[in-house]
């Protein structure tokens, strides 16, 4: 089969995905150019409709190379990672069809068509809120169905995670997985195929959940979670011991938790987990602090730095051990804003009101709140 002749043609897709905030985390790769996980991790996927990536993709014999553009900018797509997402793609790319346009594609075209890229955040990228989660599982999923890859939803997580490891569990809504898979180091014949996310339990097993943003700082993150981690494998200890003692034990606590709703291990295991991770990066040398002041507030004839996640902690912490047992969760990726976990909309907006009283907003801080009950996989948008 061969292309058509006319070269006046244009094919599109367009997806969009959520992004993903991990409750036990991520932290460390056994293989970097695979992006090979030391530990397995589980996440849970917001609605799409809120924190997304949309993307677009068209290929045209038109077009003489590759190009992205990343909310309207073009950006290079010469990156190792962006290669290999295309290249696994056009491997597995099948036959085309449109007969009312009276375009024929073969699947051995694909290597000598090129693709234009079109991306777009609606949240502020590279500030911890795992932008390249949601932009990889986006590019693989909008790919696939351009180029009609015929995969299973796992194996195209495994082509996402080599784009960024936490995109492979954005391919899934509801409590996802991703299992780090068996082979210690990679060879040639094991390309960590085995190292792929998996629904735990799909959006609407505990649909009470509700999900609050605390944005506190939209600017980039100063240590990228990619150096970041390659800094803590080398230096830090206790991300060791972490990833053999502590996350596979904490993991199974966690599939248990998630399966018997059961709120206050959940928010035990979480908030434990993002204090480890933060531990972990201080234990890196040199230490890394993605808990930054960032709350400014300036009052008369002094500027006072308010230090917003030590408090938001402690308020967290307070709460609930006035409760005596958990009512509300936080988790904190490598950026400032704060991810706050409530068991339902009656404690969701007893936190709302706290959080409002307690740290009034000033111009830099935007709440969001997600119900759970709400999200969905990746969507095709058009
Ligand atoms: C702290 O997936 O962004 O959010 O694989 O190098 O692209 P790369 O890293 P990335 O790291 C995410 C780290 C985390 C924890 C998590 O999402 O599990």
């Amino acid at each position: 089969m061969a292309t058509e002749s006319k070269k006046d043609w244009i094919l599109m897709a367009t997806a969009r995905s959520p992004t993903n905030i991990a409750v036990v985390k991520y932290w460390g790769k056994r293989d970097e150019a695979l992006i090979l996980p030391i530990n397995d991790s589980i996440s849970v996927t917001l609605d799409p409709s809120h924190l997304c990536t949309t993307t677009t993709v068209a290929v045209s014999p038109n077009f003489d190379r590759d190009r992205m553009w990343l909310n309207g900018k073009e950006i290079s797509l010469s990156g190792g990672r962006y290669q290999r997402c295309l290249r696994e793609i056009r491997s597995r790319a099948g036959d085309v069809e449109d007969e009312k346009r009276g375009i024929c594609i073969g699947k051995e075209d694909w290597g000598k068509l090129h693709v234009h890229i079109a991306s777009y955040n609606n949240f502020p990228t590279a500030a911890g809120l795992a932008s390249s989660a949601a932009g990889f599982a986006c590019l693989v999923y909008s790919l696939a169905k351009l180029m009609n890859v015929r995969e299973e939803q796992g194996k195209l997580s495994a082509i996402a995670r080599q784009g960024s490891g936490s995109a492979c569990r954005s391919l899934f809504g509801g409590f996802v997985k991703w299992e780090m898979g068996k082979v210690l180091k990679c060879t040639k014949d094991s390309a960590g195929s085995d190292s792929i996310a998996v629904q735990l339990a799909d959006e609407q097993h505990w649909n009470d959940l509700v999900i609050i943003i605390a944005v506190v700082s939209s600017r980039q993150k100063e240590t990228s979670s990619t150096t970041g981690m390659r800094e803590s494998v080398e230096t830090s200890p206790l991300l060791h011991y972490r990833s053999t003692e502590v996350v596979p034990k904490r993991i199974l606590q966690m599939e248990e938790a998630i399966r018997t709703r059961d709120f206050p291990s959940f928010a035990r295991l979480t908030c434990a987990d993002s204090n480890q991770f933060h531990a972990v990066c201080l234990d890196t040398s040199p230490p890394i602090f993605y808990m930054n002041n960032t709350s400014h507030r300036q009052v008369p004839h002094s500027f006072i730095v308010t230090n917003w996640f030590f408090r938001i902690i402690s308020f967290m912490e307070k709460w609930n051990r006035f409760e005596g047992t958990p009512q509300v969760a936080y988790t904190f990726d490598a950026g400032p804003n704060a991810v706050l976990i409530a068991p339902n909309r009656k404690v969701a907006s007893l936190l709302l009101q706290r959080l409002l009283f307690y740290f009034p907003p000033s111009t830099d801080t935007e709440l969001k709140s997600f119900v759970l009950g709400d999200q969905s996989i990746v969507k095709d948008a058009g």
